[in-house]
């Protein structure tokens, strides 16, 4: 009998059913977050090229696809609004009848009780230098400028019928700095997800294509330096401890180690986001037929959730949500 395996590890996984009773991780459709694209003017929904699938919405197109999002039982929504004029400051963001806002609202009101209706709370899709804040006279990113751009755009979201703020900015005391806004203004509900390890990461190339940005340059002086891992897990410290309802590790995939460490550091959910080049690299290897599609969207859904994400923010929410449902 030398030899002979004494722990048969196969026994877990001899039948589908057998490995459906030892799954660890799970994967539902609540636990999916779809951010969405608006665009200020436009008559029907635009395609992006690098990101096959995804458009940039017109009112009315949003409004449809949000109402196929809470069909197929995603958690939520988070909107991004391109507007048609940038300026210095960003004034479309805290505009009433800027398009983020306005979006927001018709969002509200149409699938408001269905989904949790949320909104990107950053400056860089409405300045005309494409950066996540103001800038000083020497030309860098003035931190504490920002923080009073975005007091006033917290208000003005939560005004239009935003029920959680995504604080994408990277500016140090940015959750404090809305925290306290709100709740001057009364709005002591309105959660707030602090993209609390944001990467300076060349993951988002697509996304810039999607809100058409501006930016020459980089992010780099706000956002960590995607070598550190400890630093990532004290910025989510640091947001926790100024109010963060939730904390966001951002990107996903090639950071699930910094996932997994602020997952076992804090005790507020944690969320990260699948973002658009992630999303560009499996669509691109599956339309040359060198990945299964589907199978590789789902691995790279649950094995999010495994390494510590509650919720994952994916441009794949809608069609995943369909596939667990009929699972
Ligand atoms: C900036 C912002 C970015 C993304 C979301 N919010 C881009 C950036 O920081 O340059 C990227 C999302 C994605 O790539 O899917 N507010």
């Amino acid at each position: 009998m030398s030899g002979f395996p004494v722990t048969r590890l196969r026994r877990l996984r001899q039948s589908m059913p057998v490995r459906n009773l030892v799954r660890e991780t799970t994967l539902t459709a609540q636990q999916l977050v779809l951010p969405m694209f608006v665009r200020e003017g436009q008559r029907e929904p635009a395609p992006i090229g690098s990101m096959p699938g995804v458009v940039q919405h017109s009112l009315d197109s949003l409004r449809a696809a949000a109402v196929a999002a809470a069909e197929a039982g995603v958690g939520g929504v988070m909107l991004f609004g391109v507007p048609e004029v940038r300026d210095a400051e960003g004034s479309g963001a805290d505009d009433p009848a800027g398009i983020l806002n306005v979006a927001t609202g018709a969002l509200a009101s149409e699938v408001g009780d269905a989904l949790v209706v949320q909104t990107d709370l950053c400056l860089d899709e409405f300045t005309d230098h494409g950066h996540c804040g103001v800038l000083a006279s020497d030309g860098t990113v003035d931190n504490d400028a920002t923080l009073d751009r975005y007091r006033s755009m917290a208000v003005a979201q939560a005004r239009a019928g935003s029920r959680l703020l995504g604080l994408s900015g990277m500016m140090d005391g940015q959750v404090a700095a809305v925290r306290e806004a709100l709740d001057t203004e009364g709005f002591h509900d309105t959660l707030l997800l602090g993209y609390a390890a944001k990467y300076a990461s060349a993951f988002y190339g697509p996304f810039r294509e999607a809100v058409d940005s501006q930016l020459t340059g980089d992010r780099r002086t706000y956002q960590v330096d995607p070598a550190n891992r400890r630093e990532g897990v004290r910025e989510a410290l640091l947001d926790v401890d100024e109010g963060a309802d939730i904390v966001m590790v951002k990107p996903a995939m090639a950071f699930l180690d910094v996932l997994r460490e602020v997952r076992d550091a804090v005790d507020v959910p944690v969320w990260a986001y699948q973002v658009s080049g992630e999303y560009a690299m499996i669509e691109a290897a599956a339309a040359n037929g060198w990945i299964d599609r589907r199978a590789a969207i789902l691995e790279s859904l649950t094995s999010i959730r495994r390494a510590g994400a509650d919720v994952v923010l994916s441009y794949w929410a809608v069609e995943a949500a369909r596939w667990l449902r009929s699972r």
